[in-house]
C-alpha cells in the first residue's frame, strides 16, 4: 500500500522518536530518513578532522551506515555542527529530496515540521523527561556494548536539549500544527498505538 503521506517525527533526544518512525516505516512500507543521523555523519567528520561545510555538502547516503554513529561523542559533535546554518542549509537539499518521493515518507528529527517539511501531512512531537530518556538511551547503549555511565548519559542528553532548543537556526521547538505525545509513561507500543489511530483516520479522510 502507498500511503502518500508525510509525516514529521520531531522530539526531543532518545524520546523514541526513532523507533516510532521505524514501526511506521514498516507497516505503512513508507521510506524513512532518520535525519539525526545526517548530523551524526557530519560531527563524525569533523571529529577526523574534516571541516564541517565540506562533509556536509559532499554527504553520501551510504556513509550513513559507518558504525559508531551512535556514541557519546558523536551526538555531541552533531549538535555542535548543527547550529551552524550553512551545513543545515546542505542536509536541508538531502532531507528535502527524501521526503518529495511519491509514495510519501516519515521523517524524524528536530525541525522536519516547522523547516525541512512545513506542509507535511501529520506532524508529531515527541519527548519524555530527561531522567527516563537516560534510562532508556543508557540501556541501548549498554546494548550495544558501550561502557558509559548512566551519570554521563543523562548530562549529555541535558546538554544537548539546552543546545538544540537554543540555537538560533532551527530551534528544536514543536511545530504549531504538531500533536505532542509525552512518552515518559508509556510504552512504545502505546505510543505506537495513539501514533497509528491518527495516521489511519489520516488516511481514511
Ligand atoms: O536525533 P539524534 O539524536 O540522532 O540527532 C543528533 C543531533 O543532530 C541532535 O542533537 C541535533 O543537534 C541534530 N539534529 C538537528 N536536526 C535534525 C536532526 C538532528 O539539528 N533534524
Amino acid at each position: 500500500m502507498k500511503i502518500g503521506l508525510i509525516i514529521a517525527i520531531d522530539g526531543t533526544a532518545a524520546s523514541g522518536k526513532g523507533t516510532i518512525s521505524k514501526k511506521i516505516a514498516q507497516n505503512y512500507s513508507v521510506p524513512h530518513l532518520d535525519t539525526g543521523l545526517l548530523y551524526r555523519l557530519v560531527g563524525y567528520k569533523v571529529l577526523q578532522g574534516v571541516d564541517p561545510v565540506s562533509a556536509a555538502s559532499q554527504l553520501r547516503a551510504d556513509e550513513l551506515k559507518v558504525l559508531d554513529l551512535k556514541t557519546l561523542r558523536v551526538s555531541n559533535a552533531a549538535s555542535e555542527v548543527a547550529k551552524n546554518p550553512a551545513v543545515r542549509a546542505h542536509l536541508l537539499e538531502f532531507q528535502r529530496d527524501f521526503a518529495s518521493k511519491p509514495g510519501g515518507a516519515v521523517l524524524d528529527g528536530r525541525d522536519i515540521g516547522t523547516v525541512i517539511c512545513p506542509n507535511a501531512h501529520i506532524k508529531f512531537f515527541i519527548t519524555a523527561s530527561p531522567d527516563i530518556r537516560a534510562q532508556r538511551r543508557y540501556k541501548e547503549l549498554l546494548g550495544l556494548g558501550h561502557s558509559i555511565s548512566f551519570e554521563n548519559v543523562l548530562r549529555e542528553i541535558q546538554e544537548r536539549d539546552e543546545r538544540d532548543s537554543n540555537r538560533k537556526q532551527s530551534p528544536m521547538v514543536p511545530a504549531v500544527d504538531a500533536i505532542k505525545i509525552d512518552t515518559s509513561d508509556m510504552t512504545i507500543n502505546e505510543v505506537y498505538e495513539s501514533v497509528s489511530k491518527i495516521i489511519d483516520s489520516k488516511l481514511e479522510n
